[in-house]
């Protein structure tokens, strides 16, 4: 069946109908069609555009399709097609009424708002779950001091908690704005029809609340033509998986021999074909590796938009692998991060090391000379030349004599040696949001 055959003579082509069909991809929609399909309905009846009896076999033979299992997808033109067809062979031309002061055109749309309504809701969620992972993981590993870089470079001694919050507040953000452009999505676009609404007396209100949506468009083009809630959920999925593959090259990184930070637990791992030694962070860098894709997918999706006239074009069409694919690859990504961060070994001591070695302690030296009425400038050229007499010597900066540090300011005395203390730097810490010591309470 078509939607459409009464103008054509000529059927289509057997490369156009395969090349114009999209239900291979939209059949996922089906349960969303078929709540829309069923709001719409209640529409007609309220406007009584079909009566109480007509709207009841509508309304069972939409739930008998909900319930359909198909053994092969049925090869028509889309969804849309595809829940008519059955609506029609089900009730016969009552089912033909179904279409009354509706278009695909807003159909669709109302489609992919209810769809991707219910997975960023399901996102959220999961995000949440990692939240509530990366604090346990926090509280486990509470006052375990490691080195914090910058530049890649050993930097000042953190705790490997306040790392791993770190990225909780990036999920936190992750999480509002996924929360906020709920608002955007909740939207009916139904009653715009093919662009230009209907004469039909619609209560869209109506129709809105019944779909659970907060708001109805103000504009019939806008309403069909608009794809920005797709977008802007393909770009804060991408921001997501920014923060997923930093973390995720940071337990690459801290995997290596050459850190030995962390161990993911075998679950999470891979082995060589050829080397029988290797365990590799295969988790972590396809999580990498799967942003460079939905990046890719936001930029498909802003390409195909940006020369589109109004109000909707086949083009548009093109939306719907990039968003299911980006959906089913930030989902698989956010549950494969959750069981490694759950799994992951922690190697505190090999943490803890590395922080003696790289003079971590260099800016809590020149704190101390400013405590004692040194400018911080004159501090800091201090205990660089300090620092560069021990690499000289190969020695950390608590391992110089009380004399070797008066050599470069009389004003230092044998209370360094406590203020150079790690445990103590962190306790020394104030500011709100810093790295430090976190008591027992
Ligand atoms: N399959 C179409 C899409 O995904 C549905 C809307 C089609 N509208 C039309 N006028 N052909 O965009």
């Amino acid at each position: 069946m078509k939607l459409w055959g009464g103008r054509f003579k000529e059927k289509i082509a057997e490369d156009m109908e395969i090349f114009n069909s999209s239900i291979n991809v939209d059949i996922r929609l089906l349960p969303y069609d078929i709540e829309a399909s069923l709001a719409h309905a209640k529409g007609l009846k309220k406007a009584k555009i079909i009566t109480d009896e007509e709207f009841e076999q509508i309304e069972r033979a939409l739930r008998e399709i909900k319930e359909e299992k198909f053994e092969e997808i049925p090869m028509v033109e889309d969804v849309h097609t595809l829940v008519e067809q059955m609506l029609v062979e089900k009730i016969g031309d009552v089912g033909k009424k179904i279409h009354t002061a509706r278009s695909r055109n807003d159909q669709i749309a109302t489609d992919e708002r209810l769809y991707l309504r219910n997975e960023i809701l399901k996102i959220i969620d999961l995000l949440g779950q990692l939240n509530a992972v990366l604090l346990e993981l926090s509280k486990k590993h509470k006052n375990k001091i490691m080195p914090g870089y910058t530049h890649m470079q050993r930097a000042q001694p953190i705790t490997f908690s306040h790392h791993l919050l770190a990225y909780m507040e990036m999920f936190k953000r992750d999480i509002e704005r996924l929360k906020d452009s709920l608002k955007r999505v909740n939207v009916l676009v139904l009653g715009s029809g093919a662009l230009a609404g209907t004469s039909y007396d619609i209560d869209r209100m109506y129709v809105a609340s019944l779909l659970d949506f907060k708001e109805v468009s103000l504009n019939s083009i806008d309403g069909v033509s608009d794809r920005d809630f797709i977008i802007e959920f393909l770009s804060l999925a991408s921001l997501i998986m920014m923060h997923l593959s930093r973390f995720s090259e940071e337990v690459v990184l801290w995997s290596t021999q050459e850190f030995n930070f962390v161990e993911l637990s075998d679950q999470y791992s891979t082995g060589s074909s050829i080397m029988p030694q290797k365990k590799n962070p295969d988790s972590v860098e396809l999580i990498r590796g799967k942003t460079g894709r939905v990046y890719g997918n936001l930029f498909a999706l802003l390409t195909t938009m940006k020369g589109l006239p109004l109000a909707y074009n086949k083009d548009m069409q093109e939306d719907k692998e990039p968003l299911f694919d980006t959906v089913d690859t930030l989902k698989g990504c956010l549950k494969v991060f959750i069981g490694l961060l759950g799994t992951i070994r922690v190697n505190e001591k090999k943490m803890e090391e590395a922080v003696k070695f790289g003079y971590l302690n260099a800016t809590d030296l020149a704190d101390y000379l400013v405590k004692k009425g040194i400018p911080f400038r004159t501090a800091h050229d201090i205990v660089g030349k300090l620092v560069a007499y021990a690499i000289t010597k190969n020695v950390s900066l608590e391992e110089l004599n009380i004399s070797e540090f008066r050599n470069f300011c009389q004003l230092i005395d044998e209370d360094v040696y406590e203020f150079l203390d790690l445990k103590n730097i962190l306790k020394r810490r104030k500011t709100i949001g810093a790295a430090r010591w976190e008591e027992d309470v």
